[in-house]
């Protein structure tokens, strides 16, 4: 990171403060205001942290406008086309692309990685039959940090990449779990013979009382999802990992935490909402009355799948699933008109002057639900899907923080409450 020649200055009450810039290797420059209260008594205001960069990171790189997405450096299209979920992981945990030894050392760890201590088994039971599958995940993730505590040391780095691997291996087991007891179907272990996406879909749906027939198309489509919500830079769940991390906390009760966050419709709860939009419009012909909806700022209703924190532009995860939409539709002859009424409703918004102002675009929630229902998936797993996935970002975050060493994550306030005052004498 370059010290720039230019200072940013402010003029307070007591003089003038002279601020660096620094630069990043791409996207906007950031002011360097560590010093701002130390040495000037300065706070800086930003709520929603929509003007600060919470950290420096070397993982994900966001073009907001221009609607790109680089992993490490790689675009996400290029990553979809001829990458896959694992190696995508080593390359964010990384920062290179692994050699094959390199591949095959890592998937060896994760496979032989997948199972639950039996122990960890009994915590389904203790939830109703009901739950959302997100709440379980935050309770079985939370909970197995019991399981990995006294014997890990998350000052050793290779301790750090055991724990991470863990994770990442564990994920699908515990997610595919959380589906199974929902449907009272008995919780499937693992498969080393298969790849990790493969191995997903035949914990989700496999039975005891039969083979798991392997579809590579619907593998495909599971993987390239896993691929695309892997990172996504400082989003809500991330910076939540990050904090919760400063404090040197187990990681596995780190990534829970992240769970949590990304359970909101605002996050990680879109595709879920997304669906459940679609099917109460059930028409093209109610498109209208939606899109009127959204735009009334009377009505708290928000178009789910269209807007976005950062994206001024076409999320870039969004064309890839479309895409892959249409592949599985094809392949298994469906005729979903959930399809239909998205488009249409795409169409539609994105020649809407109420949208095209405010650079309101598809983002990836708006076709990964419509994709998971195809392939047979309920709704409330989506999100679940999407921690799974989310889990190698988390961990890839945790590890860069970790391996920076800085201390606790500490924000400040603007205090608008009431000045000193003193406890009334009631005698
Ligand atoms: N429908 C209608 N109006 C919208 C929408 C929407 N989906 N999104 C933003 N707006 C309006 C908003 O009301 C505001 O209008 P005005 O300027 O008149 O006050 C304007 O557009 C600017 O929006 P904003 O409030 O600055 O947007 P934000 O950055 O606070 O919110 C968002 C981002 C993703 C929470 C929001 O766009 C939204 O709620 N979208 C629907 C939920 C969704 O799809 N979430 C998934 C995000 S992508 C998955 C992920 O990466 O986690």
């Amino acid at each position: 990171m370059e010290k720039q020649r230019y200072k940013a200055i402010i003029s307070g009450e007591n003089g003038e403060a002279s601020l660096p810039i620094l630069k990043g290797t791409m996207g906007p420059p950031a002011v360097d205001i560590q010093q701002l209260n130390a040495e000037h008594g300065l706070l800086a205001f930003d709520p929603g942290f929509r003007s600060t960069a919470s950290c420096q990171s070397a993982i994900t790189y966001i073009d907001a406008d221009e609607g790109v997405l680089l992993y490490r450096g790689y675009p996400i299209e290029e990553l979809a086309e001829h990458s896959n979920f694992i190696e995508t992981a080593y390359l964010l945990m990384f920062g290179e692309l692994p050699n094959k030894a390199e591949y095959e050392d890592f998937w060896h760890s994760i496979s032989r990685h997948s199972l639950l201590h039996e122990q960890v088994l009994l915590f389904y039971r203790g939830f109703r039959r009901d739950a959302h599958p997100m709440a379980i995940m935050i309770g079985v993730v939370g909970a197995m940090s019991a399981f990995y505590h006294e014997d890990m040391n998350i000052q050793d780095r290779d301790d750090r990449i055991n724990a991470g691997i863990r994770l990442i291996a564990k994920m699908p087991t515990i997610a595919a779990g959380s589906y199974a007891y929902s449907i009272g179907r008995p919780l499937r272990y693992p498969r080393n013979d298969l790849g990790y996406s493969a191995n997903f879909l035949q914990m989700l749906f496999g039975v005891p009382s039969e083979d798991f027939v392997v579809d590579p198309v619907l593998v495909r489509a599971m993987d390239m999802i896993l691929l695309l919500h892997a990172d996504h830079e400082q989003n809500a769940s991330t910076s939540t990992v990050r904090l919760a991390a400063s404090s040197g906390a187990n990681p596995f009760a780190c990534i829970a935490a992240g769970i949590a966050s990304l359970w909101g419709p605002a996050h990680g709860g879109a595709n879920e909402a997304v669906l459940r939009m679609l099917m109460e419009i059930e028409k093209p012909e109610n498109i209208p009355n939606v899109i009127a909806r959204a735009k009334d700022k009377d009505d708290p209703f928000r178009l789910m799948g269209f807007g976005h924190r950062v994206y001024r532009n076409f999320d870039p995860r969004s064309r890839v699933i479309q895409k892959m939409t249409r592949e599985a539709l094809d392949h298994l002859g469906i005729d979903d008109p959930l399809l239909e009424i998205a488009m249409k409703l795409e169409e539609i918004a994105l020649k809407d002057e109420y949208f095209v102002e405010r650079k309101l675009y598809p983002n990836v929630d708006f076709y990964s639900g419509i994709l998971l229902r195809v392939m047979g998936l309920p709704m409330t797993m989506f999100t679940a899907i999407f921690a799974l996935a989310r889990t190698v970002g988390w961990v890839s975050h945790w590890l860069e923080l970790s391996d920076e060493g800085h201390g606790i994550d500490r924000p400040r306030q603007l205090y608008i409450g009431e000045k000193l005052r003193h406890y009334p004498n009631k005698k």
